[in-house]
């Protein structure tokens, strides 16, 4: 499980370093393939330098795990440099960077103590840090957050053929489906027409959470919405279906495009999803972490921007869901009258019903994942891709920041759209119905794609 345990005070601990360590594990790992000087050098002027990731973790634990809980400061001179705010990520390879020896020392001293301090830390108290273990389960998810983002810069890296540890030497990172997933082989998939929907009656339902008690403060409070009926894709928008548009001339046709879309289209020269590749007529590659492969048609599409997300549901006749309606689609239950944490259920994710936590490097084949339907019947809402919706990122009515507010407050606006969902390189601890990702709708080197909805 995530969440905070029932197990206890002792469960809860017990559970938190569990998590820490394996959070570690994880971002150590994802690293342990590349070179120094890999780790370094800036890869994109979008991304940060890897070795500034490593750093701003242990920065961000230096600060939450160990200072905030009263401890003495590992790395206090550090501070500066890796504040993201102080330093935007175009400027960061030309900082005092610590290097990889120097990061990873940081991670390692910064965690000892935090670690001496969790032995005592009063997670049951209602001090509101501790209380619940909250602030370890921030920094949990700020490390993993961290990690999708260095998978990001590692498929935007210039090199061919990164390999994870514990992959075969001459074989891409993606295992086939049936050793990756524990999920049902495709054989048994519940065969689901791309572009089929699903009736979601109008009504109140409850938005946001008040009880996850690791929910970040963007997901609070909890609050009833109520919404006119919509119809949403049983399935996130395929490979194959985004093709057609493609194919179609979607890219050159002005009508499909928002004012703003259209012009970043021109300026950029977009023509086609970030990763693939035209061979002449109808034939596509896609590039997955410096390995070339066929086009997978029955993947959710992935590196679009919301400008190419946006056009493509008007050309379908569709539109993008509201963060709302994408929320409520996922997690509501209208036969109880509940809402659920995920869209199956409350019970944690499993391979069988997310494609979470880079297991397969890439989405999972659309349909794989017939469990892991919402109560309405939509798949693969959790995992695969982050969902891109019509809605600005903004507060919900009685939103207070907490703990800090350059996490969520200084980015509400109009600048940013609203992602839902996670992708298949999101942790299992930074994903649920009530989890709000934002970013500008320029961005494509996260791991987005799209659901259409329509007006019942
Ligand atoms: C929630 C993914 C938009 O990367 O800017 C990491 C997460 N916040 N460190 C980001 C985050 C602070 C955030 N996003
Ligand atoms: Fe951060």
């Amino acid at each position: 499980m995530t969440g905070p345990s029932e197990a206890g005070p002792a469960g809860l601990r017990a559970h938190v370093a569990a998590e820490l360590d394996a959070a570690r594990r994880r971002s150590l790992d994802l690293l342990a393939p590349l070179s120094e000087a890999d780790l370094v050098r800036q890869h994109s002027p979008l991304m940060s330098p890897l070795c500034w990731d490593l750093a701003h973790v242990a920065n961000f634990e230096d600060l939450w795990l160990v200072r905030a809980l009263g401890g003495d400061a590992v790395g206090a001179d550090h501070d500066h440099l890796y504040d993201a705010f102080a330093n935007p990520r175009a400027e960061r390879p030309s900082l005092p960077l610590l290097d990889p020896v120097g990061a990873r020392a940081y991670l390692h001293e910064v965690r000892g103590r935090a670690l001496d301090l969790l032995e005592h830390a009063e997670l049951e108290s209602s001090h509101e840090l501790l209380g619940a273990g909250f602030v370890y389960g921030m920094v949990l998810q700020h490390e993993h957050q961290h990690d999708e983002t260095m998978l990001a810069t590692l498929q935007l890296m210039d090199a061919p053929g990164y390999r994870p540890p514990h992959s075969s030497p001459s074989s891409p990172p993606r295992p086939s489906w049936h050793e990756a997933s524990g999920a049902r082989p495709s054989r048994q998939r519940t065969w689901v027409a791309p572009g089929e929907e699903v009736l979601v009656d109008g009504g109140p339902f409850l938005m946001g959470t008040d009880t996850h008690a690791w929910a970040y403060d963007n997901e609070r409070p909890a609050h009833v919405v109520d919404l006119a009926p919509f119809r949403i894709d049983v399935l996130p928008t395929t490979n194959s279906q985004y093709l057609e548009f493609v194919e179609a001339g979607g890219y050159q046709q002005r009508q499909w495009w928002s004012d703003a879309g259209w012009a970043w289209r021109m300026g950029a020269g977009l023509d086609h999803p970030g990763c693939w590749r035209r061979h002449g007529a109808g034939a596509w590659s896609q590039n997955r972490f410096g390995w070339e492969e066929d086009l997978a048609l029955d993947e959710a599409v992935q590196h679009v921007c919301w400008y190419e997300a946006d056009a493509y549901a008007r050309w379908r006749g569709r539109r993008l869901p509201s963060e709302a309606e994408w929320e409520k689609a996922a997690s509501w239950d209208p036969h109880k009258g509940v809402k659920r944490s995920y869209p199956w259920g409350d019970h944690e994710p499993t391979p069988a019903l997310a494609n979470l936590g880079q297991r397969r490097f890439g989405p999972a084949p659309v349909g794989s994942c017939p469990d892991g339907a919402s109560a309405y019947g939509c798949q693969h809402m959790v995992g695969d891709v982050w969902e891109w919706t019509s809605s600005d990122f903004g507060p919900y009515p009685g939103f207070r920041a907490f703990p800090y507010k350059e996490y969520s407050q200084v980015f509400w606006g109009s600048d940013h759209k609203v992602l839902r969902g996670g992708s298949w390189a999101t942790h299992r601890s930074a994903v649920r119905c009530t989890f709000r990702n934002w970013d500008y709708p320029i961005r494509r080197q996260i791991f987005a794609g799209l659901r259409c909805a329509r007006d019942a």
